[in-house]
């Protein structure tokens, strides 16, 4: 950790003047083959992806199939495969675990408890985050300030316990219409469903449209009170 603490501070003095792209660029000369991007192909991880991929970056980029997505998310991966011809390494949650979780509790069981829904996000989501970022010393996310409570108040690099890695968060300060405006301006692939009032992207069962005037995360998890982070990013409070 200590460690970990004084490369952050490092790295925070060393790019606190360079753009995104000179940021990533940095990072990966500083830590050659440890640098990653994981993307849910939501409007931001598009942005993020147009970067890394036109400026020919050396980060791996992965993707979670949690095996429960929409159809329009794989037709916004196959897009963004064939628009930049980079590879994106899709992970899969092991066989095993969700055979045993689905023939005992079958298909639905997230719906009947927290419990369950946090057994299936973990299975199908940060167990293989744990693989995809094993070896890393940066992931980069799509995370953007507006998103929650909790996540205004992340930094744009900060040391996850967690996962044991710095996460850089590059958007963490953007606000929204620049961001659709860099996606207009770019003609960047979208998901079809943020036409349809789909904002946060999630697994099929566990998300839903918004009406003006909620919460940006409000379409995921909804039938739960306040839950509303699976697992993914729980640094800070560990329980927001
Ligand atoms: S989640 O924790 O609620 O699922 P959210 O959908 O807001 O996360 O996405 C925030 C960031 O987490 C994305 O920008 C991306 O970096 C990462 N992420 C979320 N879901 C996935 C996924 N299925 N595959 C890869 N990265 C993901
Ligand atoms: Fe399972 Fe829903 Fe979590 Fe997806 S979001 S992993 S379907 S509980």
């Amino acid at each position: 950790m200590e460690n970990f603490k004084e490369r952050l501070k490092a790295i925070e003095e060393e790019t606190a003047h360079l753009n995104i792209a000179n940021t990533v660029r940095h990072l990966c000369a500083r830590f050659p083959e440890k640098v990653c991007f994981s993307t849910s192909f939501g409007k931001e991880d598009q942005a993020l992806s147009h970067i890394i991929f036109n400026e020919r970056l050396p980060v791996k980029t992965f993707t979670l199939d949690t095996g429960r997505l929409f159809q329009e998310t794989y037709d916004v991966m196959d897009e963004t495969r064939e628009r930049y011809g980079k590879q994106i390494d899709i992970y899969f949650p092991d066989q095993d675990k969700v055979e045993a979780m689905v023939n005992k509790k079958g298909p639905n069981s997230f719906y009947r408890s927290v419990e369950n829904r946090k057994e299936c996000c973990h299975i199908r989501k940060v167990e293989p985050l744990q693989r995809a970022l094993k070896g890393n010393i940066i992931w980069i996310t799509g995370l953007m300030g507006d998103q929650s409570e909790f996540r205004k108040q992340l930094p744009t690099f900060e040391y996850d316990a967690n996962f044991k890695v710095i996460k850089y968060n590059p958007l963490i300060n953007w606000q929204r219409d620049y961001l659709e405006n860099f996606i207009e301006e770019h003609q960047i692939p979208v998901n079809k469903l943020h036409e349809k009032g789909f904002v946060s992207i999630g697994c099929k069962p566990c998300t839903r449209a918004i009406k003006p005037g909620e919460d940006y995360r409000a379409g995921r998890w909804w039938w739960e009170e306040s839950k509303k982070e699976c697992g993914l990013h729980l640094t800070r409070t560990n329980n927001s």
